[in-house]
């Protein structure tokens, strides 16, 4: 034996109780740790397995935790490995032999599975709360400013007037189907393990469908192996999250973009910006950079989990223990970045006039010149070559369309009228494309109510 045995065992068995300890990240869980167990320990008294009145000492017991925790008045022991060890510790010293009846017909597996899938529940309905917050955000501003024209690009290079109303919406849309990720990953988490206990049920009379229907969850999960295994609901929150914070991050960039000197479209309010330490001058749109930067984490925390199920064998591992924090994490970053971003839409100014001073470089209206003249009878291709004509006629010249004459239209083809004129104008441009989905008002007008339609009916979902 070696002579620093003792001391080095001693070492290695605090290192190690630390390094297997998942406390510090599953504490959260403690609301939905208390309700789980009480619902068991209801159960088991239904069913006899223990007496009413150890079921009742155990609820009482349970409350009286989950108060002192929510009071702080819970020193957490961090000689506990998890919140499942440490609610139950506690119980017991409480109340005694009752307390330590509350684990007959469970395992720790069944439990966390449990707690895991109630708590991704309520984090899905916050952020699909907080995702409707910035969808509002959106349609306000875009009723805000209806009318107001800027450039829609292609390649980031002007191609179209469109509405900035249009504009808003296309993200008022993304982020509705993200909502319904968000829900499809909270039905995905409303299935419930508890029951199956460590991996192959239990000789207990247990009532499965009695605890799924006490906890809120809408069934019992048919295999106690895949009860005890099956993380894909933490997979559909974080893809969810994921998919979102991209969309998020394009908003942002679109944000950075539009608030500089280049461009001037639009001024964040001073809540949602930042100064320099050393250019007295300077307002960073760091709040739309941070979110943007966000998106990273919550992609990584999907990535992580991916890796950590792959291959997994059945039934419980103790890797599974590694599906909270990223899970935590994203739900957590998602949440604030919905509310920053809320914040940050309503409360930005926008500019029209720069908005349609910018629209009105680059030929926006070259297509609609093109299609006046395929509309009186020339192939689109040839109409095509044309306008390509005008539009280098316009940089030899510097000018835009709308200065050349009539004669200069005339020279490129006959077909041109003194009409072509009022073609030119950018709101009309925007205004003629009627089609279903387009950014003619009236089309835009349709699409404003169909998302507050879908606003109003995904608030009912809450
Ligand atoms: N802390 C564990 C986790 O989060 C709880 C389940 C532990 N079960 C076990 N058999 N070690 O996964």
């Amino acid at each position: 034996m070696a002579l620093w045995s003792g001391r080095f065992e001693e070492g290695v068995d605090a290192f190690t109780q630390r390094f297997g300890a998942s406390l510090p990240v599953d504490c959260k869980l403690y609301a939905q740790d208390i309700a789980g167990s009480k619902a068991h320990a209801s159960m088991l008294a239904a069913q006899g397995v223990i007496s009413a009145e150890d079921a009742q000492a155990i609820a009482a017991g349970l409350d009286g935790i989950q108060a002192d925790i929510e009071a702080g008045a819970f020193a957490f022991d961090v000689n506990d490995e998890d919140i499942h060890m440490a609610i139950e510790g506690e119980l017991t010293r409480r109340i005694g032999t009752a307390g330590a009846r509350l684990h007959t017909g469970r395992s720790r597996n069944d439990q966390v599975a449990t707690d895991t899938r109630l708590y991704a529940k309520a984090r899905c309905t916050q952020l699909m709360e907080a995702n409707l917050e910035l969808r509002h955000a959106l349609v306000q501003q875009a009723q805000a400013h209806f009318d107001v024209v800027l450039p829609g690009y292609t390649h980031l290079q002007h191609a179209q007037p469109v509405l900035l109303s249009h504009h808003l919406l296309a993200y008022a849309w993304m982020l509705g189907r993200d909502f319904e990720r968000l829900a499809a990953a909270r039905d995905a988490a409303d299935a419930c393990p508890l029951g199956a206990a460590a991996l192959a049920g239990t000789t207990y009379p247990l009532d499965r469908h009695a605890t799924a229907a006490a906890l809120g969850f809408s069934r019992p999960i048919p295999n106690s192996l895949d009860a005890v295994s099956d993380r894909d609901f933490l997979l559909d929150l974080l893809y969810a999250a994921s998919v979102s914070c991209i969309h998020l991050s394009r908003l942002c960039e679109e944000v950075i973009l539009w608030s500089t000197a280049e461009f001037g479209f639009i001024t964040l309010s001073d809540a949602f910006s930042t100064g320099s330490s050393i250019m007295p001058q300077k307002k960073n749109p760091d709040f739309a950079e941070l979110i943007r930067g966000k998106s990273g984490r919550v992609v990584g925390d999907l990535m992580a989990l991916l890796m950590t199920l792959k291959s997994l064998p059945l039934a419980y591992n103790k890797d599974l223990q590694e599906d909270k924090e990223g899970a935590i994490d994203a739900a957590d970053t998602l949440y604030d970045c919905y509310r920053c971003a809320a914040g940050m839409v309503a409360t930005m100014a926008v500019h029209p006039e720069a908005m349609m001073a910018q629209a009105k470089k680059g030929y926006l209206a070259a297509t609609d010149v093109a299609d006046y003249l395929a509309k009186k009878g020339m192939p689109f291709r040839q109409a095509h070559e044309v306008v390509g004509h005008l539009v280098l006629l316009c940089e030899k010249r510097g000018c835009d369309l709308d200065d050349l004459s009539l004669a200069d239209f005339q020279a490129e083809s006959s077909l041109f009228e003194a009409d072509i004129a009022e073609q030119l104008d950018l709101r009309r441009i925007a205004d003629a494309r009627t089609t279903f989905g387009g950014t003619g008002s009236g089309a835009v007008r349709e699409q404003m109510a169909a998302v507050e339609a879908a606003l109003g009916a995904d608030a009912a979902r809450l």
